[in-house]
Order: C-alpha cells, then structure tokens, then sequence
C-alpha cells in the first residue's frame, strides 16, 4: 500500500472490499472487483469502487425468481457467515417477499466449520418444513454442505437443491471429476451467462495451451481478464486526454501504529481515470462492457443448470431484462421487457432422485407443530357449532366436516383443537378470528360467520351452511293490474323494443309485397327467413 498506484483489481470478498474501498476513497485510487460481491457496496458510499459482474441482487433476484416460476411458497437457505452472504440472504429474503415467498429458516456454516457444525446445520434444515435449499457459500463450504446432505440422505426425492455460483465455479475450475463422487443428480445451479464469441473460444484455445489443460477456468476468470483491459483503455483515454500520473502526500492523518498513513500517496488524476472506467464503452470476452448509470453492469443475467447423470444440462437464463426464459438473452435485448409469468419458460428439471415430477417442495416435519385450530364454544347452536361432552372432547357439525375434509388430504395433517371460550357465555368471534389473523391459531373451525370485515384479515373456506339469517325490510305494496308484465322494463326501453319490432315489421312486409325487387340482395325468401 506504500507503493503508488493507479487502480487496484479487487478482492474475493466483501469484507475486505468494505475496507479496502474505504482506503481508495481517501487515496482517490479506482478499486475494481471482478468477482460477485454484495450489492451493498454501492457508488454512493464508495464512489472509488467498481463492480466488474453482476452482484448478487442479480443473483438473488434470478433465485426468488425461479422459485416462485416452481410454484414454491417457503425456502430454507444454508449461507457462509460473513457480510457478503449475511447481506445477500436479506435481499434473498425481500425478492422472495416481492413474489409473495418466503425465507423461512437460514443457518450460517462458519468458514473453518467443523463437519459436525455442518452437520448440525443440516439436521436443522430437515427438521423444518420447507424442502427447497438454496446453498449460498464458498465453493469450499458449499461442497462440504453438498457432501454432508448425501451422507444424511438429503439429495433424495422430495427435495430441491438450489446451488448459487459457487458449484458452476467449482465445475468449471477443477471439472466433473472433483463432485462425480457425490453424485449431484438433480441439483440446481447457476452461472453467469457469458455471449459465446469467437473471441472467447480463441482465448479457451489460448488458454488450454498455455496451462497444458490442466488448469480450468470459469467466468469469473473472464470477468478479471475484461477488468485488466478496462483498465488499460482507460489509462490510455487518460493519457490521450494529456493527463500525467502524479501523486501528492496524504496529510489528512499521520502514521499510526504499524500501518504507515503518512507513506499513502493520492493519485491527483484519480477522479479523471474513474470516469473514463465508468464510460467504459469496449466488447470483451464476457460481451458488450458498459455501465449502467447506477454502475451496475448492463444486461446482468445467469445460466441455469441440472446436474444429470453427471452432466450439467441448461435448462434456460435469467435476465433482468426479461426474467427466465429458453431463448438466450442477447436475442430478447431488441424487443420491450417481459416479466409477466406467462412469458417465464424453462425447459423441464429432473429433480433430485431422478424424477420429472415436480416435488411438493414442504414435508410436514416429525418434531414440527401440529396445526393449532381454534375451536368457539358457546352456549347456544350446540349441534350445529360445537358441544364439549364432559371430557375434552369436541363434536359437531363444523368439527364433522373438517374432519371428512381431512381426510381428502393425501398425507398426514397433525391437529390439535384449543377451545375458545369459556362455554357459558358466547365468545368473540372477531376476536377468534383476529387471533388466527396474528398466528396465535393457525385455522379456526366453528359457525363463524364470513362478513367483510372478516374476509381482509383471513381466507374463509366457501360457506357449508346457511345461517338462517335474513334480513327483512318493508317494500312498497304494488297493485297488482292487468299491466302487471310491463313492469320488468321502463317506459323508455318499451318505447325502443316497439318502434324495432314495427321497423322490423314494416321491413317483412314491404318484402313480401315485392318492394325488394327494387334492391339489390339475397333472395326474397331468405331474407325473410333471417329478419323473423
Ligand atoms: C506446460 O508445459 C510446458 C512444457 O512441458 C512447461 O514448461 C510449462 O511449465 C507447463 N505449464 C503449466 C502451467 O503446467
Ligand atoms: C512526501 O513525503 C516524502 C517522504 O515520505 C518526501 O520525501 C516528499 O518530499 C514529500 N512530498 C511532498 C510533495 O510533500
Ligand atoms: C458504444 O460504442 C458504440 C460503437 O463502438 C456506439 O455505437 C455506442 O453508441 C456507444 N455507447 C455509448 C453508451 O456510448
Ligand atoms: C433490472 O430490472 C429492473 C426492473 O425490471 C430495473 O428497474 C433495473 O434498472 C434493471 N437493472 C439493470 C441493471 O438492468
Ligand atoms: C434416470 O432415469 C433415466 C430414465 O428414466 C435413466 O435412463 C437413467 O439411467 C437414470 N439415471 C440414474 C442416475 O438413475
Ligand atoms: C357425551 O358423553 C356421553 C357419555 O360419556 C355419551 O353418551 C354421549 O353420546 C356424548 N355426547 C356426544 C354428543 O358425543
């Protein structure tokens, strides 16, 4: 850091970024990150530093996104613990909400996590309801998480993996060989969608030459080689501008211990070379490079990816542009955004356990709760709501038909009824209906009445009873006459079906009468036919 410089190619994680990029505000040097950090590093807080992929609001967003085009209500989520994961499961968590999802339970693995915390982790994850995994870690942890799921029998049907990034990485860096063993059949991954060029099969080429092939490498390989040459344009652009490289004397703080301030020179021509790197404006292996005015990358967007019969098979993309569809993105750019859901495609999954059929995506979990219904005694309308007989027991109309209900249901549904109310006097029912509302019953079965105000807080089944209600109010007394059946219309619409039926009249007459021997038209008698 003594040394002066001009831009500095970035970090693998946040957290140092976090740092770092405090560090490049002061000395005004550009700080380019070419791999998937969080979205919270934004150009507002840190105006020296610059995102060289999408970020993970991409990533998490292309998530929630295929979640709910699976139809899935509820996620479990296994994260590394560190800011970029910690800040990425937030936005996970809000982009599921927009789509009406939700992040039900995340457990973090801690970086040096012994397999029994892994472990652990994951026991709790089958514990819980949800059968969708979204595993959003280092590839170091990720594969551990991977390994631990087999060994526990949770790669199996029934279950949903989702991977992010990091397997793709892991496949594309060191090949099939590294997860063959693990035998990934059905899990879902992503990678970031790169245009296939000739420019990028020649630097492939290149690249398997000079390494001997034994060296792999994945897109974020090409997103640094893109960021060297970002920066190399922009330099040039800055010396054709006739700029010089200078540095003055940071003075805002004297050396403290061990890190030596004073020694930091500012880069006088800094703010020059971040615009021209924001104006960036050149195709690279990874495609078209530019920035959005918010710089963000543009066109930010992922493959999508089955393992089968280990075997990685694109089963479509995400964009941003256009959400999930078979069509590779840079064919969508041209025509107007489309996200509504009947316009999101993807070609068909083998899931986990070698099926087609879509898994349920929830299991009802041996140590979960058992639904709490709420069940209203009063005193009045024993048989037609509820009766407590003496013991604890609850019988009834309302109880006979959820019961039956139940029993259509096609797995187990663990219950328990908590009366409410005191048996004498008639409860609140608004109350008990409140209470489901806020959690504190999961369902309540009894004569409750479905009114408006009702219907906004909780989902009614359709009514099953007729509550014998009605309501009475005084009518006119009309005289019943001779012209009782006009009644149905007014005046007004008697007088238009009249003057019709006459025109109409006038019309068959004239042409039975030969007056339309005088026109030009379909014969006589067809016409005829047709006007009555
Ligand atoms: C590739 O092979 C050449 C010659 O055998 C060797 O000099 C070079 O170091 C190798 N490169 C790598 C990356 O292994
Ligand atoms: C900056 O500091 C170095 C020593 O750290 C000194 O030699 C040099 O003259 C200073 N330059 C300016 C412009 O103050
Ligand atoms: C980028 O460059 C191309 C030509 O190389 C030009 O057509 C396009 O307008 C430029 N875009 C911007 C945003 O400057
Ligand atoms: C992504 O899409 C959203 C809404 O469709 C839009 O507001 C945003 O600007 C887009 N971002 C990029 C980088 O294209
Ligand atoms: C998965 O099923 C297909 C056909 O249903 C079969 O050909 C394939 O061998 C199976 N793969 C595994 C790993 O069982
Ligand atoms: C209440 O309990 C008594 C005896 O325990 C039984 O005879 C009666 O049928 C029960 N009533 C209902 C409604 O089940």
């Amino acid at each position: 850091m003594e040394i002066n410089m001009v831009a500095v190619i970035g970090p693998f994680s946040s957290r140092i970024a976090h740092v770092l990029s405090n560090l490049a505000n002061e000395v005004h040097v550009p700080f380019l990150s070419f791999f998937a950090l969080d979205p919270t590093l934004s150009p507002l807080q840190y105006p020296y530093f610059i995102q060289t992929a999408p970020n993970d609001l991409y990533l998490m967003t292309a998530i929630a996104e295929m979640i709910s085009y699976f139809g899935y209500r509820e996620v479990t989520a296994i994260y590394t613990d560190g800011d970029q994961f910690r800040n990425s499961m937030y936005i996970l968590s809000s982009k599921l909400w927009e789509k009406r999802c939700k992040l039900s339970y995340k457990t973090p693995v801690l970086d040096s996590s012994s397999p029994q915390c892994i472990n652990n982790a994951l026991v709790n994850v089958r514990s819980k309801e949800s059968r969708v995994v979204v595993v959003h870690t280092y590839p170091k942890e990720g594969l551990l998480v991977l390994k631990a799921a087999k060994r526990l029998g949770m790669i199996k049907k029934g279950y949903v993996w989702i991977a992010t990034t990091w397997l793709t990485n892991v496949l594309d860096t060191t090949g099939f060989s590294t997860i063959s063993a693990l035998d990934l059949q059905g899990v879902l991954t992503l990678r970031p969608h790169i245009l296939d060029s000739d420019k990028r099969q020649d630097f492939e080429r290149r690249w398997k030459i000079l390494s001997n092939g034994s060296i792999g490498f994945n897109t974020y390989c090409l997103y640094a080689y893109d960021t060297v040459w970002m920066i190399a344009h922009a330099l040039d652009k800055f010396f054709n501008e006739g700029s010089k490289i200078s540095f003055s004397n940071y003075t805002r703080v004297k050396g403290t211990k061990g890190l030596n301030l004073a020694a930091l020179g500012i880069f006088d021509g800094g703010k020059r070379l971040l615009t021209n790197l924001v104006k960036t404006n050149m195709t690279g292996l990874t495609g078209p490079l530019r920035f959005n005015p918010d710089r963000s990358v543009i066109h930010p967007s992922f493959d999508i990816i089955n393992m089968v019969g280990g075997q990685s098979w694109l089963l479509g993309y995400w964009s941003n542009h256009s959400g999930l569809s078979v069509q590779p993105p840079e064919t969508l750019y041209a025509k107007p955004s489309n996200r509504f859901s009947s316009n999101q495609h993807l070609r068909s999954v083998v899931w986990p356990g070698n099926t087609t059929e879509k898994p349920r995506g929830w299991e009802f979990s041996n140590n979960g709760k058992p639904l709490r219904i709420g069940v209203p005694v009063s005193a009045s309308f024993k048989e037609v709501g509820i009766q407590v007989n003496g013991s604890n027991e609850i019988h009834g109309f309302s109880i006979d038909v959820f019961l039956a209900a139940r029993k259509l249901i096609p797995y187990p549904v663990p219950y328990e009824f908590v009366i409410f109310g005191d048996g004498h006097t008639k409860p609140s029912y608004t109350e008990l209906v409140n209470k489901v509302a806020h959690n504190v019953f999961d369902v309540a079965v009894g004569d409750i009445s479905i009114i408006a105000n009702r219907t906004k807080v909780v989902d009614f089944t359709q009514p099953y009873i007729e509550s014998g209600l009605v309501v009475v109010v005084p009518i006119k007394k009309l005289d019943s006459s001779a012209w009782v059946f006009l009644r149905p219309f007014t005046p007004q619409l008697w007088i238009v079906t009249t003057v019709f039926f006459v025109i109409v009249g006038i019309v068959v007459w004239m042409l039975e009468h030969g007056w339309n021997d005088k026109f030009r038209g379909p014969p006589k008698q067809q016409l005829v036919t047709i006007l009555w």
